[in-house]
């Protein structure tokens, strides 16, 4: 009879083929939900056998990730970029340098496409996935593990046992879940990410894995470091049998004119193609031939990447509006007539700012070039000159805001333009919308619409009018009614418990990020408490610069952002950190003290060890003073140490520091 054991691994086993056949081939042979009965099974009999819990079960796909920060890890072999030409001139004057470098030998390349995403490396020991890492700088990356393994085009275990390897490839992000991640943020408030391969970077630093998981990242490998393979094409096939997604469109050519007609081919692909590429790269597909002509420093002498040149357009820019941003700044955007390009109807351009707007001299009737690269909004590349009727003027950039009318106001630092008035609609929606986002108040039922709506009627003049909408009234507005409504006041009621450093993020003060509310929350524990202090202690705190400082100060002295926090007291927000609010440990041995991290731990990165100080209950910071109470000291730890020691404070080593993190529990 088989026992919990057998059961785990005939589970695994099968999950795992499961999940190859869907992922890569995409030939499921069972239904989803069949899946996911086996996969309840399986982590079912783990919870109640944890010592048959498996490296490489599906189960293990998204783990827990207690670390902050990604270590470095040096790369075996760098990883090197590639040359790049756009001409089929240039395409055969790399044949001709092989020619020349490896005369009278039968020349093969290999032509595959360029995936326009992220390079990875991933380390399989025993058949295992050990290790994933970013390419970084070429030399060092980091090391990604827990997200990589969510990846369901990677193989946790090989198809096929080999005792050691590193697999090279593209992570990327397919055009639907592109699109369906920045509808969510648009809805949300969030800034947009400008394409796919931003978003799949993006994604790949997340800290919580659970999230990666669910941006549904995707993978083809494109290499196997030191392989036995006589040819690259061989190893593609050699990875396709080791279980990796390798993508299809290559074929192998030996002349220029072929090289040249399947960059055609694929140029002409390009709109089908469920996610983005910018080239095919042409490899000498020998793998001796390869290590015989080496790489430069940068490069591989043996491969070239024949980029697709970006593509243009050109039409007519009918008038250039003026959008107001959250924080005020004032940007022109061109509304053209609409015309295709990459396979979508474009109708509208950026332009930045003021002064690329004066550079390039764009006026409204003008026809202009477009370009859609890589980003989903198009840039206007110039102006047709010849084209210009005689009669057009220069762009006057107003000196009102377009919203409000109140007088614009040039940052220079930035090159922005802003409006200052902070109770300009345009702004006021901006705001509302970043209050209400997921990672801010999370309000439900708040949408973009319905902020635009409130605020164009006057139901809401600031975000803490949000909580004193009459229901009654919310309901009867265009497109709502009694559920929408409803649905409005549960999500404003639960936003009433989000902790006092997610109010103090959603209040959208400049230069006050997710982070940084938390750090000034812990370290201050309220917004009175905030009010009272003076720039020289805010800058004492980790992570806050001058700017930070003068912009908090600032915003806090204002009387009528004030009279807006009142309000939100009035309504019952958390303006106070509650206690044990920042760790989940039982004991604090750190409650209240001043503590500054110095030299290098091992077990901890800089920022992990911050962390933990937070989450026993001490407050973290990177100047050492009279008022420190603590000094924890790695190797080398240097001026800090002996200035503690001048000072009297108490100073304690890593071994010391893991004793109290064990005794906390
Ligand atoms: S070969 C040393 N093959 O392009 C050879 N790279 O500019 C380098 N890329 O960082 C890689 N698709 O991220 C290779 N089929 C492909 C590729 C590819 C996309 C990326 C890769 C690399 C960059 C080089």
């Amino acid at each position: 009879m088989s026992g919990p054991k057998e059961r785990i691994d005939e589970l695994v086993h099968s999950l795992n083929e499961h999940n190859y056949r869907y992922n890569v081939l995409a030939q499921p042979t069972i239904s989803d939900r069949e899946y996911d009965q086996l996969l309840r099974e399986l982590q079912d009999l783990e919870e109640s056998h944890p010592e048959h819990l498996r490296a490489d079960s599906p189960s293990q796909r998204v783990g827990s990730n207690l670390s902050k920060s990604f270590p470095t890890v040096v790369h075996r072999t760098p990883m090197l970029s590639l040359e790049n030409t756009y001409s089929g001139d240039e395409v055969r004057e790399f044949v001709e340098r092989m020619e020349r470098e490896l005369p009278n030998r039968d020349l093969t390349y290999a032509c595959e496409l360029k995936i326009d995403g992220v390079a990875l490396s991933i380390h399989y020991e025993q058949g295992l996935l050990v290790r994933a890492v970013t390419r970084g700088d070429g030399t060092q990356g980091e090391d990604i593990t827990p997200n990589v393994r969510t990846i369901r085009t990677i193989p946790i275990r090989l198809r096929e046992p080999l005792p050691s390897c590193e697999i090279r490839g593209e992570v990327y992000l397919g055009h639907e879940v592109f699109s369906a991640i920045n509808r969510q943020r648009e809805e949300e408030g969030e800034p947009l990410f400008a394409n796919p391969r931003n978003s799949a970077a993006g994604t790949l630093k997340l800290q919580d894995p659970r999230s990666v998981a669910q941006r549904q990242l995707s993978f083809f490998a494109y290499a196997m470091i030191g392989a036995e393979t006589p040819s690259h094409y061989s190893n593609l096939d050699l990875l396709e049998t080791l279980g990796f997604a390798v993508n299809p469109h290559r074929v192998l050519a030996t002349r220029p004119e072929d090289i040249i007609a399947f960059w055609e081919s694929c140029d002409g692909l390009r709109p089908d193609l469920p996610y983005d590429i910018d080239g095919i790269v042409v490899k000498l597909d020998d793998l001796s031939l390869q290590s015989e002509l080496g790489s430069t420093a940068k490069t591989p002498r043996w491969a070239i990447a024949f980029k697709f040149s970006a593509e243009q357009a050109e039409t007519v820019l009918k008038r250039i509006g003026l959008q107001v941003g959250r924080t005020g700044a004032v940007t022109p955007v061109a509304h053209l007539l609409p015309v295709q390009v990459a396979g979508t109807t474009v109708s509208r351009a950026s332009l930045h700012n003021a002064d690329e707007l004066a550079r390039k001299d764009v006026r409204e009737g003008d026809t202009v070039i477009i370009e859609k690269g890589g980003d989903i909004i198009p840039k206007i590349v110039r102006v047709v000159e010849e084209k210009r009727p005689q009669d057009l003027r220069p762009f006057d950039f107003p000196d009102q805001c377009p919203a409000c009318e109140s007088a614009l106001v040039r940052d220079e630092a930035e090159v922005a333009i802003r409006c200052v008035n902070a109770a300009c609609p345009a702004q006021l929606k901006g705001n509302t919308r970043h209050f209400a986002s997921r990672t801010a108040m999370d309000i439900e039922g708040l949408g973009t619409a319905l902020v635009g709506l409130l605020i164009d009627e006057n139901r809401v003049c600031d975000v803490a009018d949000l909580y004193d909408l009459p229901i009654e009234k919310v309901a009867e507005l265009e497109r709502m009614g009694e559920r929408s409504a409803q649905n409005l006041r549960d999500g404003l009621e639960a936003s009433k418990t989000r902790p006092f450093h997610r109010v103090l993020f959603a209040l959208g003060i400049r230069h006050i990020g997710a982070t940084v509310a938390r750090n000034l929350a812990d370290a201050f524990g309220s917004i009175d408490a905030l009010k009272a202090v003076s720039e020289e202690d805010l800058l004492a705190v980790d992570e806050i610069g001058p700017t930070i400082a003068t912009s908090l100060r600032a915003y806090l002295d204002n009387d009528d952002n004030w009279r807006v926090i009142e309000k939100l007291r009035m309504a019952g927000l958390q303006l106070e950190a509650e206690s044990g609010e920042t760790g989940d440990l039982t004991i604090r041995p750190f409650d209240g003290k001043v503590v500054v991290v110095t030299g290098t731990l091992e077990r901890w990165s800089r920022q992990e060890a911050q962390d933990l100080v937070r989450q026993l209950g001490g407050r973290p910071t990177s100047s050492l003073s009279a008022k420190t109470d603590l000094l924890i000291a790695g190797e080398k730890a240097g001026s800090k140490k002996t200035k503690a020691e001048e000072l009297g404070i108490e100073i304690i080593d890593e071994k010391t520091l893991i004793g109290i993190v064990e005794a906390a529990g």
